[in-house]
Formats: structure tokens, sequence, C-alpha cells
């Protein structure tokens, strides 16, 4: 099928100087969402023609967005290969709108007509609408609302469907119908192209309205036929900040019922954030407030405590993440304990049985199994062997001003409290470094390293009086 996608719109009400389409949902833009609804549909529509003995079927239609408010921006940042843009300048109305993609259009195909702003739209909703149009009836998808105001009304005469009527345009008597158009709709192409042709402007908006197509169906004779989504918020659009954060809440909601369906145990659905794909093997556990960005994968049996942030990272099996940490860019083995507030930065990879404590910060560092930071340290760019203690206080020096250098702690190395470690440098395997020991050369293994210094007790030293302001 082709896919016309209207996001000309500029959404004043936003009150925002990014394109209303651009606002994110989940951490994507709106027009995101409907263009990977789009997407999955064709895909699913290729895949089925692929298998069809009928040739007719093999035309694969065209994917085709409506862009004006807000310049380039909008196709610049929702480009891709499969995508065609057309600019609809100025914006004369939603016929006005599908009138710019219809030199796009294959006629073998019928055409699926979405809105940028409407992004919530369940693809097996799609798949329906798009089945009761078949190839020569015009579908309409409508909904029921307590309070219709504003919206499109479905008149129907005999129980068919007779014409749309913008609620501008409506009398008392149509203001009462409560069946509305939600804007998505499926048409015949040939005829589509014929019927925005014959659109005119004379209405209260002095728009062009797609709507109108249905009373031309309606006069030739062809079927409008309309199904219904299963959820309201399947055709709800964003006008407002408020919608904005409305949708945004449903959407997190429907992907944490997932995650409980596939097992997952959520302290409560209604505080987790998933900006991205979260992966969860058998009886993982999430407290309140996490945050998952990017692709976050999580193994059997861990558990995440309150307040954590993942951004792109892997945790193992068994791992328990206590509260506060952050995570990006990272992999964590089996069997680990984290935090809480600990940080985890891009380049760390944990082995098993790890434990990061408290206000300890790793970036680019490959630790071995068994190995321990538990308290306020900076380990960056190290390479850290199996079974070794880091101390409290400990940093690795990394950055000499211009340059990062590597650390390199052996198997078996105790790292006493306060040491420094002076990039690039080596600590031989089963070495210990003495608390407050800064190393700037290699550490043989199996050897003790400290820095010469004295301990000095001066006995009946005074400490300094305040003095008394006059
Ligand atoms: C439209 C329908 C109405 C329906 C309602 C559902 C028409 C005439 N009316 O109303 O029956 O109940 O949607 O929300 O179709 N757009 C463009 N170019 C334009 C005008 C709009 O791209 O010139 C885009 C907007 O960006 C938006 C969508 O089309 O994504 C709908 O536009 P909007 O102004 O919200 O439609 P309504 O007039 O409210
Ligand atoms: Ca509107």
């Amino acid at each position: 099928m082709n896919i016309v996608v209207l996001a000309a719109g500029m959404g004043k009400r936003m009150k925002s100087d990014l394109p209303k389409v651009l606002h994110p949902i989940a951490g994507k833009p709106l027009l995101g969402h409907v263009l990977d609804t789009a997407r999955q549909l064709m895909h699913n529509a290729q895949a089925a023609a692929s298998v069809d003995p009928n040739p007719a079927l093999k035309a694969v239609g065209q994917l085709v967005g409506i862009y004006g408010h807000g310049g380039d921006l909008v196709p610049t940042q929702m480009a891709g290969d499969d995508i065609v843009w057309a600019k609809q300048e100025p914006q004369q109305g939603t016929g006005h709108a599908v009138m710019q993609a219809a030199p796009y259009l294959d006629d073998a195909v019928p055409t699926l007509i979405l809105y940028g702003d409407v992004p919530l739209t369940r693809v097996e909703t799609l798949n329906e609408l798009v089945a009761a149009a078949g190839s020569n009836k015009l579908a309409v998808l409508t909904v029921f609302l307590p309070d219709p105001t504003g919206y499109g009304r479905i008149v129907r005469k005999n129980g068919q469907i007779h014409a749309i009527v913008e609620h501008k345009d409506a009398d008392e008597a149509t203001r009462k119908i409560t069946e509305i158009n939600s804007g998505i709709m499926v048409a015949p192409t040939t005829l589509l192209k014929r019927w925005l042709q014959g659109l005119s402007n004379n209405n209260a908006q002095k728009e062009y309205y797609l709507t109108d197509i249905v009373a031309a169906a309606v006069h030739d004779g062809v079927p409008v036929v309309a199904t219904q989504p299963t959820h309201i918020w399947e055709t709800d659009g964003v006008n407002s900040k408020v919608q904005l954060a409305e949708l945004e809440r449903i959407h997190q909601r429907n992907i944490a019922d997932n995650l409980m369906e596939a097992g997952v145990t959520l302290a409560d659905p209604a505080r987790i954030d998933v900006r991205g794909t979260l992966e969860c093997g058998r009886d993982v556990f999430i407290d309140v407030n996490c945050v998952f960005e990017g692709k976050v994968v999580i193994g059997d049996g861990a558990r995440i405590g309150p307040n954590c942030v993942f951004r792109d990272a892997t945790i193992g099996a068994r791992t328990e993440i206590f509260g506060f940490t952050h995570v990006v860019q990272a992999s964590i083995g089996a069997a680990g304990q984290i935090g809480p507030f600990a940080r985890l930065r891009p380049g760390t990879e944990l082995g098993e049985d790890n434990h990061i404590g408290n206000f300890v910060e790793i970036k680019a560092t490959k630790m071995g199994n068994h190995s321990k930071a538990n308290h306020l340290s900076y380990v960056g760019d190290a390479r850290v062997g199996q079974r070794v203690n880091i101390g409290a206080g400990t940093i690795t020096c990394n950055y000499d001003g211009a340059n990062k250098h590597l650390t390199v702690i052996e198997d078996d190395v105790h790292i006493g409290s306060d040491t420094q470690l002076v990039a690039p440098v080596t600590v031989g395997k089963g070495s210990t470094t003495a608390a407050g020991t800064t190393v700037w050369k290699q550490v043989p293994a199996d050897s003790l390293v400290l820095n010469s210094k004295d301990q000095v007790n001066r006995s009946g030293w005074k400490r300094p009086v305040k003095v008394k302001k006059t």
C-alpha cells in the first residue's frame, strides 16, 4: 500500500520553536512513532505480496511525508531511503495536504492516510482498517467520544456512512453525533486522486477538507466502511504539552504492562520510563523510578534498585544494582553487586561477581571476575585483573593534561586506600600498594610498594586559637 503521513501543521498550542511532530514520546519524535508503524505495515504488506502468486500484488507502494511548518527540519531529521517528502505551503487543509502526495502514489495499491501527531495507533488496528477497505472501498477509522466537540462527525443514513461534517460546519443536530472521524483513512488510489481534484474550500474554514472525499465516494457509489480501534488513545493526537504528557503516560503504561506480561516484576508500573528497548530475562525485579534508554538487556534473576538510569547497557544474570546507579554504554557480568550511587561510564566491561560500591566511577575499563572497588574511587582507562581489591579513595591518574594513558592492575593485586596510579603504569600480579601511595613506576609481581615518608609526632603541640575580633 501507499502511506501518506500528514505533518505540515504548525502546532501553535505546543508553544515551542520545535515543529510539533518532532516533540518526543519515549525519547522518539511523535512522527518517528508514526513512521515506524507505517514501515511495519508496509513491510508486512510486502511480505504478504512476496508469497502471493498474483503479480498485481507485487506493487509495493510509496511512503510519503507531507511537511511545511518548521522548514526542512522535519524531512532532514526524519530522512530515509524509503520515504519521499512533499512540501505543503501554504497549509490549506488536510485534503490539500494529501494532494501534494498524489504524484508519488502508486495507483495499483490503496493509500492509507496517517497523521504525524497521532503516535500510538496500533499496527493491528490499521491492518483491520486496510482489510476492511479491500481494493475498492473507502474505509475510515472512527471512534465514539462522550464529548465530540471539535471533531468531524460521521453522518450515517440507514446505518451507512453518508458524509463527514466538520464541527465548524455542523448544525446542532449533527453536533450531537458522537461518532467522530479519527482522520485515518484508506482509499483506492485512482479514486482518491480523482476525489482530491474535485475538492472545494467552500466551508467555514476556507480549507480543502480531506473529509469531503466521503461524500464524493457516496456520490460515485463507492462503499464507505468504518472500523474502530480497540483503545481510544490509539487515535488521540497531540496538540499541547498536556496531551503530550498524557500520551507519554499511556505509552509508558503499555510498555510496563508488556514487561509484566513477559514476567518482569515492577514495583510500580506507573513509575518506570523506557525510552528505547528493554529486554529482560526471567524473574527480573525493577524498583521505582528507573529510566531505560537505548538498548538495555537485563539477565535472569537480576534486581534493579530504585532511581537508576541505564543507557545502552547490559546487566548479567543475578546481578543486583542498588539505588541511584548510572550505567551508560557499559556491560556488567553475572552475579555483580553494583551501587548504590555507582557510575559506570562508556567502555566499562565488568566480569562476574564484581562489587562496585558507592561513589565509584568507572570508565573505559575492563575488570576481571571477583574484583572489587567498593568505595569512593575513580577507575578510568584501566585493565583490572581477577580477584583485585581496589581500596577506598583510589584514583587512576589517567590524564596528563593532553592525553589519556592506561593503568594495568594484574590479578590478585591489593590496592591500598588512597592510592594514586599515575598512568601509564602497571602493578604486577599479586602485589600490594600501601595506603596513600603514589605509584608512578612499574611495580613488579608479588611485592609491596610504598612511598618513603616518615610519620612525625610532636608532643605538646598546640592548635592555633581563633583570634577574637574587637
Ligand atoms: C481533522 C479532520 C476531522 C477529524 C480530526 C481528528 C479534516 C478536514 N478534518 O480535523 O474530521 O475529526 O482531524 O483529529 O480533515 N495538516 C497538514 N496540512 C494542513 C492541515 C493539516 O499537514 O493543511 C495535518 C496536521 O499537521 C495534522 C493533521 O493534518 O497532523 C490534522 O490536522 P488538524 O488541523 O489537527 O485537523 P482538524 O482540522 O482538527
Ligand atoms: Ca486539530
